[in-house]
This record gives C-alpha cells, structure tokens and sequence, in this order.
C-alpha cells in the first residue's frame, strides 16, 4: 500500500480541532487521537516493521518522560560499550539515541522481513511501558505545544481550551509487558532500574552494583544532568526537517505535581474521574 491510500484511509476517520491550528486536525484512529503524519507512520510500521527477539521497544503517551525511559534504557544497554565519558547520551539528545518506531523506523525494515504486522506482540521482545500522573502530563503538553508554537510566531491555545480537548481525547503476560508508574519509579529510581535491567535481559551483576553502576546511570540520566548539557540546551532534534525542534523544550521542570499550579481543584477532579473511568481495573490508576 502506498502513502497515498493511507490518505485516503486517515481522510474518512473521524476527526477533531488540534492544539495547533485548524489546518492540524487530531484524526480517531484505533481509540487514540493522532495527527495524521502520524497515523502515516504508524499505519506504514505496520506494514514494514519487523520485531526481532531482541527487540526493546519502549511505550508511552506523550509527556510521561520519555526522554527519561529512553536514557534510562540506552544507559542500561551500552552500559559496557561507553564509559561515563563517552557515552552518546552526553552528545545527543536521548530521542536521537533511541528512534521513535512511528516516525524514524516506519519507512524502513531495517534488513527485516515484514511478514507479520503483529510481530511487536508476536515476538518475544520486550515492552517497557511508562505511565505518569495525567494532570502532570497534560500540564506537561500544554507547555511543550505553547513552546512549540511560539517558535513559529502562533498563538498558543488558552490552558482552559487546550483541557477541553484534552479530557475530549481519549494484562496480562507479565513476562512480555514491565508497567512502570512514573511516580513510583522517582520514589525509588534505582530499584526500578534494576528492574528495568532484569526485565530487558541486560541485569547488573552483584560487582556492578557494588561498584555503583546503578547510581552512575540515576546520575547521567538525572535531570539536572541531561538539561544542562550543551547539546540539550542548545542542540536541535530532527535538524533541516519541517518537524525540527530546539532539544531543550524536551527539558521544562521535571517535578511531580506541577498540575497544582496550573489546573483547577475543578478541572483537576474532572481529569482524575475520567483517568478511573478508563483505567479501572486496569491496576495502572495512581
Ligand atoms: P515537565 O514538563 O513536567 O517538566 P516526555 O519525555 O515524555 O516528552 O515528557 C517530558 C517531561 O519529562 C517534561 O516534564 C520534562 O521536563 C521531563 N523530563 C525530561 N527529561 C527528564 C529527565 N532526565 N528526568 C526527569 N524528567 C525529565
């Protein structure tokens, strides 16, 4: 199938006014509201991406720190191929380090065989799936759009308006999916670390954490750290495409309950009913 005819397919989905502008509208597809470059992406990773054994894909929704698991993990991996000063996390963005499969990977098959469009499921590769407090995310969002926009001289959505459209958006197998909670994990960062590490088949050894192997990644990932390194205060993700951004707005305050200073008790208690009306059940509520 061609580009073409997934533009066809997105123009007969539903569709709803975007953060942007009215020429960007967010098109219902497969219970998740997306613009349409993405639903390209993802409809075209179907087709073309095929999961390996030794796949790790990390899940998230946008502004549940990301950029936090996709360092994390990076660290955990290539923990014995750099030392602390050669790492390609002190040079690069996290997001330039880990590709984004919808949009950097959907093109390609990588030398792969794309036979199966649930090889993700299929395959016995891992799933790292971080969730955060939706208050904190939205707030999260609004900022990183506000930011967005106000680079290309837009006007940013009011905080009320931007909340109307985001309360209008929208397990099993233990051994293939690790759940983490963004609030959980900054309680203990280096027990979810370990087990970040055991889930993905990358364990630390008992020397490793003797030596403070585990509390050297907490710290190149911190933050503090990765915000105040050169090339994410002054470095550009996706550099020469029309989707280039500065790496620094990936960096606002990473503090948790920063809702409280934007969000009313109102909209705050409309947000937690919708959060446990869709998650009930589903262990994941905070
Ligand atoms: P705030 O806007 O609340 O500060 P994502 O990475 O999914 O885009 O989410 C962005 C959020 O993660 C932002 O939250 C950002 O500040 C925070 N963040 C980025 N890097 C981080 C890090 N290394 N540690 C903790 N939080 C981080």
């Amino acid at each position: 199938m061609k580009m073409a005819s997934f533009k066809e397919i997105i123009s007969t989905l539903p569709r709803r006014k975007g953060w942007n502008d009215s020429d960007n509208d967010l098109f219902l597809y497969r219970s998740f509201y997306y613009y349409s470059f993405f639903i390209e992406g993802v409809m075209s990773a179907q087709q073309n991406f095929q999961s390996q054994p030794s796949d790790i894909i990390i899940c998230s929704a946008s502004k549940t720190r990301t950029t936090w698991l996709k360092s994390l993990t990076f660290a955990i991996v290539t923990r014995t191929t750099f030392d602390d000063s050669t790492n390609p996390l002190l040079t690069n963005l996290s997001h330039d380090c880990v590709p984004l499969l919808e949009v950097d990977l959907a093109q390609s098959s990588t030398n792969r065989d794309p036979k199966n469009p649930l090889s993700i499921i299929d395959s016995s590769g891992k799933i790292v799936y971080i969730c955060r407090d939706p208050k904190d995310s939205f707030v999260s969002l609004y900022h990183f759009i506000a930011r967005r926009l106000a680079s290309k001289d837009m006007k940013p959505l009011a905080l009320e308006e931007a909340f109307e459209l985001y309360c209008g958006a929208s397990l099993d197998r233990p051994d293939k999916i690790l759940f983490l909670k963004y609030e959980e994990m900054i309680e203990d960062t280096i027990l979810y670390i370990k087990k970040i590490a055991d889930f993905i088949g990358y364990p630390f050894s008992f020397e490793e954490i003797e030596k403070g192997s585990v509390e050297k990644i907490v710290n190149m990932c911190s933050f503090e750290n990765l915000s105040n390194l050169e090339v994410n205060k002054s470095g550009k993700h996706r550099e020469g495409t029309p989707g280039a951004i500065e790496n620094k707005i990936f960096f606002r305050k990473g503090k948790v309950g920063d809702w409280e200073n934007y969000l009313t008790p109102e909209m705050a208690a409309r947000l937690d009913s919708i959060t446990l009306q869709k998650l009930n059940g589903s262990g994941l509520t905070l």
